[in-house]
């Protein structure tokens, strides 16, 4: 169950937070403080780290069995939404020390603290972070598990507070289902398995079509179905539509690669953080949860959503090295390398959405390479686009949500190195250097000139250690940023 948060005036809770700037100042925030409890706190700041920085906390106890968690409000300057945010981010682990799963925090001292958006975001915040998956533990003791339930937060104006906090709670959901489902291992969420988890969005007026492989085969989705042939576990391609829009209005589009489990296939991958792979279907976890948060929220647009769904393995069965395939485009594709599948599933799913759904722009997600961690990191994720415009939005929701992009170049003369010997293209770059890059111009050629936008999320999808809104573990990356750049550029446009 993820956690209850609530707005109040009151609350016999004695967790109370006060803020404090990066220069130490704060003002007390009633009369009533004694001068006990003043000195506990001039101590407690005297003689800790704790210097008012962003996200710091120190939790106080006080005589009477109460607590005071001091939290760090940055500087000054420096509020916004995403600073709130962290803030109750940071609030999290400290507010799930307390022994009754239970937590009211009334931030005093920020300024606007009773407006009711900065008390949103903290919420958000909370929310966010004390995202936990603790499914598979049956021996652990309940101080092991996290086991905060419930967080009030306090403020004069609680009827607005939650007005403003609902559409952000919707994203969340959204967010959570992405984790959920990238967090599930390859034996569990198999192609079907996640099939399922996107046809359940039906009961949030999502349509749903669900392709088998007899179905792509009558298509003509070689590339998809060449993919997933090593495989026991039927591919598939699901059609997700949310129509919150007007008829007349443009459709948007979003493409994920969902390659439950990437083995490498024959081209096998070394064992070493193979374990990995199971997270390979994240490009097509944050299409899921990006179409449950506008359906929960009934976002005025009309949005499609496609993902391609397949286990890459090795066997009797499985696609060889130098095979040619006929994708759905009609291009043939010499696999190389079956172990650049993300972009053989791409390629049909691509081609699929632009001629069936003739769409406005799309906008692919994927784990596409270790080359995009080689050249990025950890901190942001590749943005290759087709388009200015669109480039200049993406990374301007981006920004918003504390989910960064950097564009990479998609020159021409990049798109050499993918032609082929026998083929029409090869699914790897026949030059070393640029991986990310080859991989995007190969997704390019199977975009017939609609605007386009591909994320390589391969190093942003996992946070190998815990973040401000994040706990380690899957994080939902793409899911607040889509949700922001749909909602800042086409709602209700
Ligand atoms: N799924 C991987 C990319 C990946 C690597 C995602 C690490 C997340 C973390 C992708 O299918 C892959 O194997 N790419 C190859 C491409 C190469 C064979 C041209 C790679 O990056 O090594
Ligand atoms: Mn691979
Ligand atoms: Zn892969």
């Amino acid at each position: 169950m993820p956690l209850k948060i609530t707005f109040q005036k009151q609350s016999p809770q004695k967790n109370l937070c006060l803020g404090v700037y990066e220069d130490g100042h704060f003002p007390l925030p009633t009369q009533t403080w004694d001068k006990t409890l003043k000195g506990l706190l001039s101590t407690s700041l005297k003689n800790s780290k704790f210097k008012g920085k962003l996200t710091q906390t120190l939790s106080v106890f006080t005589p009477d069995g109460g607590r005071i968690i001091l939290v760090g409000l940055g500087k000054k300057t420096e509020q916004n939404e995403k600073q709130w945010q962290k803030i109750g981010g940071s609030l999290s682990s400290v507010l799930d020390a307390s022994t009754n799963g239970e937590g009211a925090v009334e931030i005093h001292s920020l300024e606007k603290a009773d407006n009711a958006q900065v008390v949103a975001h903290l919420a958000l915040g909370t929310l966010l972070r004390s995202w936990r998956f603790e499914t598979y533990f049956t021996t652990k003791k309940p101080e092991e598990l996290f086991s905060l339930k419930k967080v009030i937060f306090l403020t004069p104006a609680p009827d607005a507070a939650e007005k403003a906090f609902n559409p952000l709670s919707k994203i969340a959901e959204g967010v959570f289902l992405t984790r959920t489902v990238v967090t599930e291992p390859a034996n569990i969420m198999t192609p079907a398995t996640l099939a399922k988890v996107a046809a359940s969005l039906e009961k949030d007026g999502v349509k749903i079509e669900i392709l088998d492989e007899k179905d792509l085969k009558k298509l003509g989705a070689n590339a998809i179905l060449g993919v997933g042939q090593g495989s026991d576990k039927e591919s598939k391609l699901v059609v997700m539509r949310w129509e919150g829009g007007k008829k007349k209005d443009d459709t948007l589009a979003f493409v994920g690669k969902g390659v439950t489990f990437d083995s490498g296939g024959l081209s096998l991958k070394p064992a070493n953080s193979m374990e990995d792979m199971k997270y390979d279907m994240a490009g097509a976890g944050v299409v899921i949860g990006l179409m449950k948060a506008l359906a929960l929220r009934k976002a005025k647009v009309n949005v499609v959503g496609v993902i391609g769904l397949v286990e890459n393995m090795p066997s009797g069965t499985a696609q060889r090295p130098g095979d040619v395939v006929t994708s759905l485009s009609g291009q043939t594709i010499a696999v190389m390398n079956t172990d650049a599948e993300g972009r053989l599933v791409l390629a049909d799913a691509l081609w699929y959405t632009q001629s069936r759904f003739k769409p406005k722009l799309m906008v692919d997600l994927a784990t596409l390479t270790g080359a995009i961690i080689v050249g990025l990191g950890f901190e942001r994720a590749g943005l290759f686009a087709s388009d200015d415009a669109l480039a200049k939005k993406l990374t301007a929701a981006g920004e918003d949500v504390s989910e960064l992009l950097w564009r990479m170049p998609l020159d021409e003369a990049y798109d050499k190195d993918i032609n082929s010997d026998i083929a029409d293209v090869q699914n790897v770059s026949s030059s070393r250097g640029g991986g990310s890059i080859t991989a995007a111009k190969f997704l390019q050629r199977f975009t017939n000139k609609v605007p386009w936008a591909h994320l390589d999320i391969a190093g942003l999808a996992w946070a190998e250690k815990d973040l401000p809104l994040c706990a380690k573990g899957a994080s939902g990356f793409g899911v607040r940023l889509l949700d922001r750049f749909v909602a800042e550029n086409y709602e209700g446009k």
